[in-house]
């Protein structure tokens, strides 16, 4: 096996932690006064935090010149969505017992859980475009375009979490500041494209791919 592929055999399982932390303090009772509350913040928390591990892999592949950190790119975007789905899961299960009526409600007339729902479905594209045969398909470029997407949902989550806090605002800003630097990256390398070099369509299938 490759280095890569030690690398990713480790670590897959650091990425399934919180979960087993969760099940871990579940199984002892050990959530706090409020499990459900515990169980959707850890979640949430954990969702955001992989969101930006992913979109932080292509900005130090290109300032560090270690090509082969974008093979860990998909890995970390998927892990971001299973979160999500933990995180969606809690809500519609533990805390509206899949009442669809209450749940609409609430996506219709709460901000903070409608910006929560967008961020969630903005990812839910980039999931089933992940593997090398949609890449394939849809071609480097429409991949590339598609899978911005993920700055708007990392966005809409964040606005979602600063919501989601009535007072204490510092966490939302840090996530928000770190957003903004990727983000800013991004923009200045789109901005000056002889730094970021000229690619063709196949070099931007092989990127995506992670190759
Ligand atoms: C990409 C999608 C999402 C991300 C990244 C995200 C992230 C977060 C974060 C970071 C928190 C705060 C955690 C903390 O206090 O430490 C949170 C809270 C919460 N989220 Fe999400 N969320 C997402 C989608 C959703 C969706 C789809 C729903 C439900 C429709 C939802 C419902 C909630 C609820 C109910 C809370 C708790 C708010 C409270 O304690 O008052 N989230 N989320």
């Amino acid at each position: 096996m490759t280095r890569v592929g030690w690398l990713k055999l480790a670590i897959f399982p650091l990425c399934l932690v919180p979960l087993a932390w969760l099940v871990w303090n579940a199984a002892n009772s050990n959530l706090g006064a409020n499990p459900i509350e515990a169980i959707t913040h850890s979640t949430g928390d954990w969702t955001l935090r992989l969101l930006l591990i992913t979109l932080a892999i292509t900005p130090l592949r290109k300032l560090t010149g270690q090509l082969w950190l974008i093979q860990l790119r998909r890995m970390f975007g998927l892990f971001a969505y299973f979160y999500a789905c933990l995180h969606f899961l809690t809500y519609i299960w533990l805390d509206q017992g899949f009442d669809v009526h209450s749940i609409a409600k609430d996506v219709y007339k709460r901000p903070f859980i409608t910006l929560g729902f967008t961020a969630f479905v903005l990812l839910l594209p980039l999931a089933v475009t992940s593997t090398r045969k949609m890449i394939q398909r849809l071609g480097g470029r429409r991949w590339q375009w598609l899978h911005r997407l993920i700055y708007l949902s990392a966005a809409a989550a964040i606005v979602h979490f600063t919501w989601a806090m009535k007072k204490d605002h510092h966490r939302p800003i840090e996530y928000g500041i770190v957003l903004a630097v990727l983000l800013g990256y991004r923009v200045v390398v789109w901005a000056m494209p002889k730094v970021a070099g000229k690619r063709g369509g196949a070099t931007a299938v092989a990127d995506a791919a992670g190759d």
